[in-house]
C-alpha cells in the first residue's frame, strides 16, 4: 500500500476508512485511482486487523463524480475495453472483499462513482448526495458493472430509467429506491457510516464473510445450486469457534466474544 497518491487510509479501531482524494477533479477515477483502489482493497481484505471498511470521497462535494472524462475522451476501442475490464476487476475485488464495505456518500456519486458505490456491500448517504449514471449523455454506457449491479439493487424499471435518462436522483429518492440504507446530515455521515459498520462487526466475522459469499455467489448461479452452496457454507461454519461462542453466549445470556476462528 506504499506510494498512494489519490487514496488515503485512516483507522478507527478495527474499521479502515478509505478516502478517494482527488478533490480538484471531484475525485474522478483515472487509471491511477483505480489501480490504487485495487491495491488498497487487496491489502485490507487480507489484513486480520481489519473488521470493516468505510469507503468515502474526500471533500464536501463528491463521493466520486465518475470515471475521468479527460482520459475516456482519448480511448480507442481496444483501450476502451481494457479500461472497462480494469475497472470491473477492481470493483469485483471490492464486492468480493471478505470484510464488509460501507460506502459513505456525501455528494456526487455519478457514473463510475455510482458504480463504485454499488460494488460496496452497504451504502449510506448525506442529504447532499446525488446519484446517477450520466454516461449515455457522453455517448457511452456504464462500463464498471453499472448496467448489471444497479438493476439488482433498485430493480429493473428504476435502473432502466436512471440509465437511459442519465438524470440524477437525490438522497430521499435514493432511499426510497433502496439504493442507500439511510440518509443523514453531512456532518454525521462518517460517524453514522461507522455505526452501520459496527452493527455488522458485532457479529461473527466468519459468518459475515460466508453470508456475503453466499449472497453474491447466489446471484450468478441457479437457485438450486446456490442453496447447495449455502448448505456447504452453513456446514463449514459449524466447524468454527465463532459458532460455538455465538451459541454459548446466547445460552449463557451474555454478549459473544468472537475470535474469527
Ligand atoms: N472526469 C474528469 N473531471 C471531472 C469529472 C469527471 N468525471 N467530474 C468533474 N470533473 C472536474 C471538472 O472538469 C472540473 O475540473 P476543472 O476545474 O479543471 O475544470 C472539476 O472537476 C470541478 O467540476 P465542475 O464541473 O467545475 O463542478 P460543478 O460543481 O460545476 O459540477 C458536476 C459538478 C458533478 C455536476 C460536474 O462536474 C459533472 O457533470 N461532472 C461529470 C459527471 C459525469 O458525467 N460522470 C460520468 C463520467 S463517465
Amino acid at each position: 500500500m506504499s506510494d498512494l497518491r489519490y487514496i488515503r487510509v485512516e483507522w478507527d479501531g478495527e474499521i479502515a476508512v478509505v478516502s478517494v482524494d482527488r478533490q480538484d477533479k471531484l475525485n474522478a477515477l483515472n487509471a491511477d485511482v483505480i489501480r490504487e483502489l485495487g491495491d488498497v482493497f487487496t491489502s485490507l481484505g487480507s489484513d486480520s486487523a481489519v473488521r470493516a471498511i468505510v469507503l468515502t470521497g474526500a471533500g464536501e462535494k463528491a463521493f466520486v463524480a465518475g470515471a475521468d472524462i479527460g482520459e475516456l475522451a482519448r480511448m480507442d476501442p481496444v483501450t476502451a475495453v481494457r479500461v472497462s475490464r480494469d475497472g470491473q476487476r477492481v470493483f469485483q475485488d471490492i464486492e468480493r472483499c471478505p470484510k464488509p464495505v460501507v460506502a459513505a456518500i456525501g455528494g456526487y456519486a455519478l457514473g463510475g462513482g455510482l458504480e463504485l458505490a454499488l460494488a460496496c456491500h452497504l451504502r449510506i448517504a448525506s442529504t447532499r448526495a446525488r446519484f446517477g449514471l450520466p454516461e449515455v449523455g457522453l455517448g457511452i454506457i456504464p462500463g464498471y458493472g453499472g448496467t448489471v449491479r444497479l438493476a439488482r439493487v433498485v430493480g429493473l424499471g428504476r435502473a432502466i430509467e436512471m440509465t437511459l435518462t442519465g438524470d440524477p436522483v437525490d438522497a430521499p429518492r435514493a432511499l426510497a429506491y433502496g439504493l442507500v440504507s439511510s440518509v443523514v446530515e453531512g456532518d454525521v455521515l462518517m460517524a453514522e457510516a461507522k455505526v452501520l459498520a459496527r452493527r455488522v462487526t458485532k457479529n461473527g466475522p466468519l459468518a459475515v464473510r460466508m453470508a456475503l459469499e453466499s449472497i453474491y455467489r447466489g446471484l450468478d448461479i441457479a437457485s438450486v445450486d446456490a442453496q447447495e452452496s449455502e448448505s456447504a457454507l452453513f456446514g463449514l461454519l459449524a466447524s468454527t469457534g465463532d459458532m460455538k461462542e455465538g451459541m454459548q453466549a446466547f445460552l449463557e445470556k451474555r454478549k459473544p466474544d468472537f475470535s474469527g476462528s
